[in-house]
């Protein structure tokens, strides 16, 4: 087989002239980005305050446009309850309740939460029946997990408090425990269905 001396139709003088333009092009490229960049961050707002409304009080607070509800609850207000497990909130472990609905508060931006009424499960209280019945069925372990679960519960069963187990194993299905309670959750939540609990 007989091989061309132009690959491509082009001679090698073509080529190396086409490479050095290609060169001359990437060395541009960072300037260009670095234009792009300095644009887009004049559209990103810095720091500012909010306030939220955190288990039925004000609360003023400095956050970021990336800030998530997690980091103010934790690092801002010292509520602890809510955990950092996984930073795309699939663990569970951050679930907090905003207008009363279930989310992760990992993968929530604070500035989304202005004008929300945000419960934690430190907003729930001793007197909570899910409280009270994860604590009578024992239903933790290490307790990392728990407080997730506990709010998890609370939101499931208002939206369904007469759920069969069945419905309730697959209403938690977002909600992981590594130490494996999920048993005693069950348990705890179908108390609370039958309203079995004390307190
Ligand atoms: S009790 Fe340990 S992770 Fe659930």
């Amino acid at each position: 087989m007989a091989f061309s001396s132009k690959p491509n139709g082009l001679t090698r003088r073509e080529f190396l002239k086409g490479s050095g333009a290609a060169a001359a092009a990437a060395a541009v490229a960072p300037a260009t980005v670095s234009a792009a960049a300095e644009q887009s961050s004049a559209l990103v707002r810095d720091w500012e305050e909010i306030t939220l409304r955190v288990n039925g009080q004000e609360c003023k607070v400095r956050v970021e446009p990336r800030t998530t509800l997690l980091e103010v609850l934790r690092y801002q207000l010292g509520l602890t309850g809510a955990k950092p497990v996984s930073p795309d909130g699939c663990c569970g472990a951050s679930t907090v309740l905003l207008d009363g609905k279930p989310v992760s508060a990992a993968t929530t931006l604070a500035l989304d939460c202005v004008d929300k009424e945000i419960t934690t499960v430190e907003g729930l209280g001793p007197g909570d029946p899910v409280v009270h019945a994860f604590v009578e069925e024992d239903a933790m372990q290490c307790g990392f997990c728990t407080p997730g679960f506990v709010v998890a519960v609370r939101a499931f069963l208002q939206k369904h408090p007469h759920a069969t187990e069945e419905q309730i194993r697959q209403g938690l299905n977002g909600n992981l425990c590594r130490c494996g309670t999920y048993v005693n959750v069950i348990r705890a939540a179908l108390k609370v269905v039958k309203g079995e609990h004390h307190g």
